[in-house]
């Protein structure tokens, strides 16, 4: 008996377990969420009447330590139309994290790296203008519309719950779809010494494998090297064998950009920061040119150096 009752207490600590409890009544904060924001079906929002551009909106939410929002469901959707309507009026739009300049075929992506596997397109939406790269929804019809991502309007984050904590060292991002830290290194150097830099942080030169990874990155470094204009260090090298290769030994199965098709012995590989668009194009130079670097580590390594 008294077993069962401790088995009980424990499933009730559970926060699945209590996605469970909550599932039928949809406008339940399941999480404690922090202030200013709001639970539902176990995530907080965050609406931001601060109007920016898609790229900017995407990067304060990265910076809050979530994702500008995705979508999944039509009761999700019909939150946020509640939600921004409190707090942005009746009749407005704004920004949700649809993208199709940061999938490399021009797709439409979620930047959380979520499917897309909901859609609540506008009649005649998504035009697939290649300018019209971006997703807003309106309200009240909660429909969503491709829009240049240069328009300014206020947004929607995914932001952590009260008392969330980083499970990476201070001063390291961490991209929970990856389960990596990322620290972003300012001071210019060559290619050997940047890595020797990441290894005496316990990590490596980043190695970068989906969309919403080279997007999260390009944030965290963008903002580390205040919005300006630059390119920095990834753990891409060009080897004695004649192929592109990640440093940390991860097989090259992403790129953004197509310029590994090419003989570049002795170069290394970079990522340019604060780009027009949001692609965060790949580019590359000699490994003894001197560049700011981008390192990643391992939160389970991270956890237990922490003790
Ligand atoms: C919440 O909103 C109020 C009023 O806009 C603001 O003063 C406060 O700083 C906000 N808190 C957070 C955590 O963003
Ligand atoms: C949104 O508000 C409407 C009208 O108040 C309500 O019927 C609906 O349940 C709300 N939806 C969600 C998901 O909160
Ligand atoms: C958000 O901005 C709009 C337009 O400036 C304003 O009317 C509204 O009061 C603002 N809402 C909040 C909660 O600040
Ligand atoms: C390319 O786009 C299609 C949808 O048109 C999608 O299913 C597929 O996963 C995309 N591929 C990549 C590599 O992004
Ligand atoms: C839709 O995508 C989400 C996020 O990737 C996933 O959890 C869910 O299972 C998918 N749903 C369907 C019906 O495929
Ligand atoms: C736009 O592209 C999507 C996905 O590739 C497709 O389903 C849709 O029919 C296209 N829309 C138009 C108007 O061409
Ligand atoms: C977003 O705004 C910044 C300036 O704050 C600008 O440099 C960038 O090009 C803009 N991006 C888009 C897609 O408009
Ligand atoms: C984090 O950065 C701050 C300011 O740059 C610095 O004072 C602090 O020592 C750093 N912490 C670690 C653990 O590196
Ligand atoms: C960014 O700006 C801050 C504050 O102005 C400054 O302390 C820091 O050194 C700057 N960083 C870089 C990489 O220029
Ligand atoms: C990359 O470029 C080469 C030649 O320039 C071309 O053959 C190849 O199909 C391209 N690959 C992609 C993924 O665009």
């Amino acid at each position: 008996m008294k077993l069962l009752l401790v088995l009980v207490f424990l499933i009730s600590l559970n926060p699945s377990s209590l996605v469970t409890a909550f599932d039928t009544t949809p406008a339940t904060t399941s999480v404690p969420c922090s202030a200013n924001s709001t639970g539902f079906n176990n995530v907080c929002y965050r609406a931001v009447n601060t109007s920016a551009n898609w790229t900017n909106a995407a990067i304060d939410c990265i910076n809050q330590g979530g994702n500008l929002v995705s979508v999944s469901s039509d009761s999700v959707n019909s939150f946020l139309v509640n939600l921004t309507e409190q707090q942005f009026g009746t009749s407005t739009r704004f920004w949700i994290g649809g993208s199709s300049s940061i999938s490399d075929n021009s797709s439409w992506a979620w930047i959380d790296g979520n499917n897309m596997n909901y859609t609540n397109w506008a009649i005649g939406r998504p035009r697939n203008i290649s300018a019209y790269d971006s997703l807003e929804m309106h309200t009240p019809s909660g429909k969503w519309y491709d829009t240049p991502g240069e328009a300014i309007l206020p947004y929607v984050c995914e932001v952590p719950p009260a008392g969330a904590t980083n499970p990476c060292y201070d001063n390291w991002s961490y991209y929970a779809p990856a389960n990596k830290c990322y620290r972003v290194i300012t001071k210019k150097n060559t290619f050997k010494n940047q890595q020797s830099n990441c290894y005496s942080f316990g990590g490596d030169l980043v190695s970068i494998h989906s969309s919403g990874e080279n997007f999260f990155v390009g944030a965290i470094a963008t903002k580390a090297l205040n919005y300006t204009s630059q390119e920095v260090f990834i753990g891409l090298r060009f080897n004695d064998f004649d192929n592109w290769i990640w440093v940390d030994g991860t097989s090259l199965n992403w790129v953004p950009n197509n310029f590994t098709d090419v003989d570049y012995s002795g170069y290394s590989g970079l990522l340019e920061t604060w780009p027009t668009k949001s692609k965060f194009l790949w580019d590359y130079d000699y490994t003894s040119s001197i560049h700011p670097a981008i390192c990643e580590s391992d939160p389970s390594f991270m956890k237990k150096e922490k003790k």
